[in-house]
């Protein structure tokens, strides 16, 4: 990483918000064919948390997730700089996040959408370290927010079982480069494997015959399942070694490993490949499946709420998703 810090970046507070309803593997058998045993065994996902209703967005959850983070510290939203909405699903495709710096009254904040799937999170936080390190502004916001449950394919089994809906949130606050504790990121994306893993737009409608004018809409999520195991348990710890190695952290200084909630296999496998014990790896799949931009933030608010993480910690955080992009950020807590 080459960057012009004249300043530290830290983060402040985090949030985290989910929909009540629940879906249990027991219920999604209701849907399609397949059992808890068996989503449980390949996945180590129980249930997961869906948006009921019409009336019900991912702009509730994420501003749910904004205000329980400035509540923490009682921050005026005013004094927020920039909102990124991390979100594959926005609620409108010319992007959501304005309607949440309206919604939370950050009124001097410039907001926008960064759509990079399940990656979504941690591209966040390298973007607002980079606008807080150079000294650009003093206050960010980032968010993690999807709901895949209006993208899934409701009659495909290998997909459907996987995702769930939740927000969550964290303040980041410039400080002196001492408290620096956004220590280091390492980004990659390899779009020769973007087939494996999207919701593509298909054309669809002819408007105009003459003119040869075509309107679609987009497709389901589609997801080659064995291709995208493969690549995240060869590139993640790939990336998560370069990043440690190139800011002089041996493993065994890590104290908490947070990977993007995927799948509990493919969080063992990367553990197992980095040799990092079973009580360093959180998790919380299991409760709600595989919530995309959301993952992230969303272990981290609960760990941290839990009292795990103690101050000077050192977190691995790395996510990967459709792209295909994956990247790791090291942070001292
Ligand atoms: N219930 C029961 N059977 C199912 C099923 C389900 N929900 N989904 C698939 N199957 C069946 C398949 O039809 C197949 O049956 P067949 O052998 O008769 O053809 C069998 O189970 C094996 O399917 P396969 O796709 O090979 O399973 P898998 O071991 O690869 O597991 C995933 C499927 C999706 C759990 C796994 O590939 C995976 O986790 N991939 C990564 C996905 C991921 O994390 N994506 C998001 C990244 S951000």
């Amino acid at each position: 990483m080459k960057s012009l810090m004249v300043q530290g970046a830290k983060i402040l507070a985090t949030g985290s918000a989910i929909p009540s309803s629940k879906l249990s593997n027991h219920q999604m058998s209701k849907i399609v064919e397949t059992s808890d045993e068996w989503i449980f065994t390949r996945t180590g996902i129980k249930e997961r948390r869906l948006l009921e209703g019409a009336d019900q967005s991912l702009i509730d959850l994420a501003v749910s997730a904004s205000k329980k983070a400035l509540n923490k510290i009682t921050m005026d939203p005013s004094k927020i700089d920039l909102i990124i909405l991390a979100t594959s699903s926005p609620n409108d495709l010319f992007g959501s996040a304005s309607k949440i710096q309206c919604q939370i009254g950050a009124t001097n904040a410039v907001a926008f959408d960064l759509t990079a799937a399940c990656s979504g999170f941690v591209l966040g936080l390298v973007t607002a370290s980079q606008f807080l390190q150079n000294n650009t502004y003093s206050n960010i916001l980032v968010i993690g927010a999807d709901v895949l449950s209006k993208w899934v394919d409701w009659s495909d089994r290998s997909t459907c079982i996987l995702f769930g809906d939740a927000a969550g949130a964290a303040l980041l606050q410039s400080c002196s480069i001492v408290d620096n504790s956004i220590l280091n990121f390492q980004l990659n994306t390899d779009g020769n494997y973007a087939q494996h893993l999207s919701i593509n737009y298909g054309k669809e409608r002819l408007v105009h015959p003459h003119l040869n004018l075509y309107q679609g809409s987009f497709k389901y999520i589609y997801m080659n399942g064995k291709e995208v195991y493969k690549f995240a348990v060869f590139q993640v710890p790939l990336s998560i070694l370069k990043c440690l190695h190139s800011s002089n952290i041996s493993i065994e200084e890590v104290d908490w490993l947070l990977l993007h909630q995927a799948n509990e296999r493919i969080l063992n496998a990367i553990r197992e490949k980095l040799s990092i014990s079973s009580d360093k790896i959180i998790s919380n799949l299991r409760n709600y499946g595989n919530t995309s931009a959301a993952s992230i933030p969303l272990a981290l608010d609960e760990t941290i709420q839990e009292g795990k993480i103690l101050r000077n910690d050192l977190i691995v955080i790395a996510g990967f998703g459709a792209g295909l992009t994956w990247g790791t950020i090291i942070i001292r807590w």
